[in-house]
C-alpha cells in the first residue's frame, strides 16, 4: 500500500515536467524545464565537469553525454556548484525580462528585451529555442536570437539587419568554463557575406562567399545532401544569414565553435551516433594549410597537392624571389606584364575549382550574366576578376562577384570549387590562351 501511494505519488510528479515559466512560477535550482513535443531539449542548471559555478543551460534531453548548446548567463555565473545552488532561480519578470538569481536572490544576468505592456511566458521550445512572448503570442525576445557557440538547425548565423541582430558564435574559454573566449564566427557583410573565424583580431578562418550552393570554402557541402541536410542562405538586403535543417528528425546534428584550433579556432559539425553512443565529427575548419588566412599572399594560388603548395596566377610572379624560394609565399605575386585597361586589349583567364578570393571588399551584381559581367569588369580599370554570384538563378542572371586589386587568399580543390575568370594583360594572355584543356592550363600554371 505505501508502494502503490509512493506511486500515485510519483507519477503525477514524472508527467508534470513543465516547459513554460511564467512571472508567478520561476524555475528553481534543483527543477528542469522539457520542451512539449517530442521532449527533445532540457533546460536547467548545470554546472560544466571542474567549475564550481552554475549556469542556466539548455542541453540534449535524449542525448546521453550531456552536451549543452545554449547557455543564458555565460560570463555571469551563479556562485558554487549546481548541486548545491537549488534555491537560485530562472524567473521572467511581467516586463518580459528573464533573470537569473542566486539563493540569496541577488539577479546575476539579466536578458535585455524592449518592455512589453503585457505579462509574458518563456518557453524551451522543441527546437531548443527558448522563447519570450507574451499573451498574443508576439514573441519579445528568443535565445536563438542569442547564439552561444553552437549553431543548432533552423537557428541563423549572421546579420538579421531589419531586427539589429547580429548572431554571432563564441567559443567556451575552456570545456570547464562558458564564459566568452575571443574566439568569434560571423558573418562580414561587408562585400559579398562571407563567415570569418576570429581569435581576437586575428582572422583565423574565411568560408568564403555563398555561391547559391555552399560555402565557396566548403565545398564538399554538396555531398551533405544523401544525409538529408539542407542549407538556407539569405542575402536580400534585410538580412544576410546562414542557417541549415536537418529532415530527418533522427539525426542530431550541430554546429559548434571551439577555441582550441591550430590558429585557435576550429569549427566543427558534430553528429550523433546512436548506436556508436557518441558524437562523430562530420565536418571541420581549417582543415589543412591552404585555410589558413592568404598562405600564398595577392594573386598566389595555395595547394595542398602540390609541393610547394604556394604558386602565382598565370601572368604572375613572386613579388619576393627569396621569401618564395623559403616557402614563404606571404608577400604573393604582382603582374608580369601591366594591364592596358585604356586599350581594352585586356582579356580573362579561368582558374577552375577555386575557393573565390576574400570577397570583403568585392562587389556583386545579382541580375547580370556571365558576359555582362565580363563587359562590365573590362570597362572598369580597377576591375581584376569575377565570377559567378549565385550558380542556383537562372544561366542569364547568375551574377557576378568583381574584385578590385590584388587577389587575396586564393585556393584551388581537386574537384569542387568555382571559377574564377582572372584578368591580364593581352601579352600574358597569349602565352597562356592557348593551352586548350584545363587540366593542361593548371598543370603548366603550378609548374610556374
Ligand atoms: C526543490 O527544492 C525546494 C526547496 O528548496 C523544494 O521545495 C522543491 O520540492 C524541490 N523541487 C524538486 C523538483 O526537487
Ligand atoms: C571547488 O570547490 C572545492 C570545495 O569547495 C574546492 O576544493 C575546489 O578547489 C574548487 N574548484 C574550483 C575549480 O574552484
Ligand atoms: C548568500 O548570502 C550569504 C550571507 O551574506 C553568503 O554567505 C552566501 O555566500 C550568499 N550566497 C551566494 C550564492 O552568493
Ligand atoms: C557582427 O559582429 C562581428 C563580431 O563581433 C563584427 O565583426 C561585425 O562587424 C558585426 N556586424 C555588424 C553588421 O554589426
Ligand atoms: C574543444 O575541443 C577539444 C578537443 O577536441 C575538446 O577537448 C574540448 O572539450 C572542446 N571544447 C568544448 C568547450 O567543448
Ligand atoms: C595603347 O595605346 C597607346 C596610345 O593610346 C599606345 O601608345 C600603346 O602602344 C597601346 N598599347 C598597346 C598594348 O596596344
Ligand atoms: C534586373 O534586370 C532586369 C532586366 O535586365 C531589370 O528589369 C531589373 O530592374 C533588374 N533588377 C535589379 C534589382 O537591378
Ligand atoms: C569599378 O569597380 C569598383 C569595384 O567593383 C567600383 O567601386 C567602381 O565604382 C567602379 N568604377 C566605375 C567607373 O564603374
Ligand atoms: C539565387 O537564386 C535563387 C534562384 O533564383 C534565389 O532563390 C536566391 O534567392 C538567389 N540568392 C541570392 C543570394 O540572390
Amino acid at each position: 500500500m505505501v508502494l502503490t501511494l509512493l506511486l500515485l505519488l510519483l507519477l503525477p510528479a514524472a508527467s508534470r515536467a513543465r516547459d513554460t515559466i511564467t512571472p508567478g512560477q520561476p524555475l528553481r535550482g534543483n527543477d528542469t524545464l522539457v520542451s512539449s513535443g517530442a521532449g527533445s531539449f532540457v533546460l536547467g542548471f548545470f554546472s560544466p565537469p571542474g567549475s564550481n559555478s552554475t549556469y542556466v543551460g539548455i542541453w540534449y534531453a535524449k542525448v546521453p553525454v550531456r552536451t549543452v548548446v545554449w547557455v543564458a548567463n555565460r560570463a555571469a555565473p551563479v556562485r558554487g556548484a549546481a548541486s548545491e545552488s537549488a534555491g537560485a532561480t530562472l524567473s521572467v519578470s511581467s516586463e518580459c525580462a528573464l533573470a537569473v538569481a542566486d539563493a540569496n536572490a541577488t539577479v546575476v544576468w539579466r536578458s535585455l528585451s524592449s518592455s512589453s505592456p503585457r505579462p509574458c511566458a518563456a518557453r524551451i521550445q522543441d527546437d531548443g529555442n527558448l522563447v519570450v512572448s507574451d499573451q498574443r503570442g508576439r514573441v519579445v525576445w528568443q535565445g536563438f536570437d542569442h547564439p552561444t557557440d553552437t549553431l543548432l538547425p533552423g537557428m541563423r548565423l549572421g546579420v538579421d539587419f531589419a531586427a539589429g541582430a547580429n548572431m554571432t558564435l563564441t567559443a567556451w574559454a575552456s570545456p570547464s568554463d562558458p564564459s566568452p573566449s575571443p574566439v568569434v564566427a560571423a558573418m562580414d557583410t561587408s562585400g559579398d557575406p562571407e563567415v570569418f573565424i576570429w581569435n581576437g583580431p586575428a582572422k583565423v578562418w574565411r568560408s568564403g562567399p555563398w555561391d547559391g550552393v555552399q560555402f565557396t570554402g566548403v565545398p564538399d557541402t554538396v555531398t551533405y545532401k544523401g544525409m538529408g541536410f539542407s542549407f538556407r542562405f539569405v542575402n536580400d538586403g534585410r538580412e544576410a544569414t546562414y542557417s541549415f535543417q536537418v529532415r530527418d528528425a533522427g539525426i542530431v546534428s550541430r554546429l559548434v565553435l571551439n577555441s582550441t584550433g591550430v590558429g585557435g579556432g576550429l569549427m566543427q559539425r558534430w553528429t550523433w551516433l546512436d548506436v556508436a553512443g557518441a558524437w562523430a565529427l562530420y565536418w571541420y575548419a581549417p582543415k589543412d594549410q591552404c585555410d589558413a588566412l592568404s598562405p600564398c599572399g595577392p594573386n598566389g594560388v595555395c595547394d595542398t597537392n602540390k609541393v610547394p603548395a604556394c604558386s602565382c596566377l598565370p601572368g604572375f610572379t613572386p613579388r619576393s624571389p627569396a621569401s618564395w624560394a623559403m616557402r614563404d609565399g606571404r608577400d604573393g605575386c604582382v603582374r608580369a606584364t601591366p594591364l592596358d585597361c585604356a586599350n581594352r586589349t585586356d582579356g580573362f583567364l579561368v582558374l577552375p575549382h577555386a575557393k573565390v578570393p576574400d570577397a570583403t571588399r568585392a562587389v556583386v551584381d545579382f541580375n547580370s550574366s556571365l558576359e555582362q559581367c565580363r563587359q562590365r569588369c573590362l570597362r572598369n580599370c580597377s576591375c581584376t576578376a569575377y565570377a559567378s554570384a549565385n550558380l542556383t538563378a537562372a544561366p542569364g542572371r547568375r551574377g557576378c562577384v568583381m574584385w578590385t586589386g590584388g587577389l587575396e587568399d586564393l585556393r584551388v580543390y581537386p574537384s569542387f570549387g568555382q571559377e574564377l575568370y582572372f584578368r591580364l594583360a593581352a601579352a600574358d594572355l597569349g602565352t597562356w590562351q592557348h593551352c586548350s584543356s584545363r587540366r593542361r592550363y593548371m598543370h603548366i600554371a603550378q609548374s610556374e
